[in-house]
Parts: C-alpha cells; sequence; structure tokens
C-alpha cells in the first residue's frame, strides 16, 4: 500500500484518490497496485456498488510518473503484467460503474483511463492532454480506438497527433466528459450520482454496462441478445422488488442484492 493513493468507501461508493499532489498526482508503479487493488476488491464485495475515481485540488493526474517510465519502462502484454497494465485492466473489465471527478491537470494516461470510465465529470478548470507523440512515445490503453470512436478521428487527431490541450468545454463537446462544473461543486455532484448509481438493482446497472462496453455485433444479434437477458431479468429478485416497489408506491429498496 501506498499513501499516495487513498481509497475510502463511502456507503454502497468506492472512492479511490490519487494523493501526490507536490508531484500533481503523476502516478508511480506503487499508486498503479494500490488502485488496481481497490478496483479488484471492490468488484468482489458486494457492498461495493460504484467506484469513484478523484484526485487533488488542479490535480487530477499530470499522468504517468516519467522517472518511473525511465527507471523501470512497463512492458505491457509481458507474462506478469506490469502495475499500469494491472490498474488499466482491471478499468476497463470493471463490471461495476465508474466516475472520474477531475479537477485541474488530466495528462496522458490520466486522460485515457477517462475512456475506460462510465462517466467523467469535470471542474471550469480542468485541462486534457495526451502528449504521447510529443513524447516520442505511442498511444495506449486502446485509446487509438475508442477516441477516435467516442468524438470522431477529426478531434481524436487534434488530441493524439497535435496533442492539443483542451479545456472543459472542448472536452465536453467532443464527449470526453459527461459534464462541467464548478471546482467546488465538482465532488459532490459527483458523489450524488455515485450514491443513485449505488441504489439501483446492481444486475441491471452491470448489465447495461456489460452491452455498453461489449465488442460490436450486428444489429440484429444485438437484439437477440438485449431480449435474452431482457426476459431473464423479467424473472429477478431485483425486477419483483422494482415493479412490487411501482405498485405499492414505495420507493424500491436493492441493498439486500449483490
Ligand atoms: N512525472 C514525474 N514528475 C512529475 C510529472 C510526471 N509526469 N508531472 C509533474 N511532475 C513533478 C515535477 O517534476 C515537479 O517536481 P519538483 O517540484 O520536484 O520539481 C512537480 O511535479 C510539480 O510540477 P511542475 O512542472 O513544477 O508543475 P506545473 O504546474 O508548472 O506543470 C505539468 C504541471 C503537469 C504541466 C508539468 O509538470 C508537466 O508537463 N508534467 C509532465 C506531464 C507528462 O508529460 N506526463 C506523462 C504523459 S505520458
Amino acid at each position: 500500500m501506498t499513501e499516495h493513493v487513498q481509497v475510502e468507501d463511502q456507503g454502497a461508493v468506492r472512492v479511490i484518490r490519487f494523493n501526490r499532489p507536490e508531484k500533481k498526482n503523476a502516478l508511480t508503479r506503487a499508486m498503479y497496485a494500490a488502485a488496481a487493488e481497490a478496483l479488484n476488491d471492490g468488484g468482489a464485495d458486494k457492498d461495493v456498488r460504484c467506484f469513484v475515481i478523484a484526485g487533488q485540488p488542479e490535480a487530477f493526474t499530470a499522468g504517468n510518473d516519467l522517472n518511473d517510465f525511465m527507471q523501470a519502462p512497463p512492458r505491457i502484454g509481458a507474462d506478469e503484467p506490469p502495475p499500469v497494465e494491472r490498474f488499466m485492466r482491471a478499468l476497463a473489465g470493471a463490471e461495476k460503474p465508474v466516475i472520474a471527478a477531475v479537477d485541474g491537470l488530466a495528462v496522458g494516461i490520466g486522460v485515457t483511463m477517462l475512456l475506460h470510465c462510465d462517466l467523467g465529470y469535470a471542474s471550469t478548470r480542468a485541462s486534457f492532454r495526451t502528449p504521447f507523440v510529443d513524447l516520442a512515445l505511442a498511444p495506449e490503453y486502446a485509446s487509438s480506438l475508442l477516441m477516435p470512436a467516442r468524438m470522431g478521428r477529426a478531434a481524436a487527431s487534434d488530441l493524439l497527433l497535435l496533442c492539443s490541450v483542451w479545456d472543459a468545454p472542448r472536452a465536453l463537446r467532443s464527449g470526453l466528459i459527461t459534464d462541467v462544473f464548478t471546482p467546488e461543486a465538482l465532488e459532490g455532484e459527483v458523489m450524488a450520482r455515485a450514491e443513485a448509481l449505488a441504489a439501483k438493482p446492481p444486475t441491471a446497472v452491470r448489465a447495461a454496462k456489460a452491452l455498453m462496453t461489449a465488442e460490436p455485433e450486428p444489429v440484429m444479434e444485438r437484439i437477440k441478445r438485449e431480449g435474452a437477458l431482457f426476459s431473464d431479468l423479467l424473472q429477478s429478485p431485483e425486477f419483483m422488488e422494482a415493479a412490487t416497489a411501482f405498485m405499492e408506491r414505495r420507493k424500491p429498496d436493492f441493498s439486500k442484492f449483490g
């Protein structure tokens, strides 16, 4: 464990906070390892329903620690995955929803990880930059696929080729983030959404996320797959609770489901 990542469960929401403000939250191997463990453990814990990834005021993260990159360059795809790959695999494979709260700098992997979060919120003072090409490096963790798919090739090239700095309105316009708030309001707004997600029927939340993150397939195949899932869920205790609560004019309680 490292003091540079704080993990705190606030009810059913696990907050993973980068905490290395003196280095603008540049991410070290120890930090990736701690964040990967927090995601993997939370994935297996039925009381954790949603994750929030956050940073410090004015620094979400300045990206990978460049000293670490030079001293111990990670070998992505090796038999023994390095901590950064363990973290990104845990994030990309998370079955439960993950929300990012970006206040200030998001550089390099700080932007890449947004592509693997379900929702991303930024403050008005956030900035986004992927300087891989400027550093003579390459896009990472499928950002060369996910970025053009999300925002179109022109906008993706502005980030990945030109290495432009985007402000929050620009990131919002291109769909990199979901919404923008003042720095003071950001974490409250994010926690409200995380708590709302955490209170929803967990199997249905995971099912919707799994469908949205699945590999593309023909529309007719997808209709079949959704239909089979829909029929299964109609038999689920979570649906019974939702429908019964509606009939009884009360708020549904999904807290007992895992
Ligand atoms: N790796 C290692 N150290 C980093 C770092 C990184 N990615 N980003 C910032 N730091 C360190 C700085 O070296 C400095 O350390 P020092 O106080 O011991 O000298 C400290 O964090 C503060 O950074 P500083 O550059 O003084 O802050 P700034 O507000 O002027 O600029 C950045 C912030 C993020 C714009 C600038 O630090 C930067 O460009 N960092 C590199 C970002 C990067 O290329 N990331 C890798 C992407 S793959």
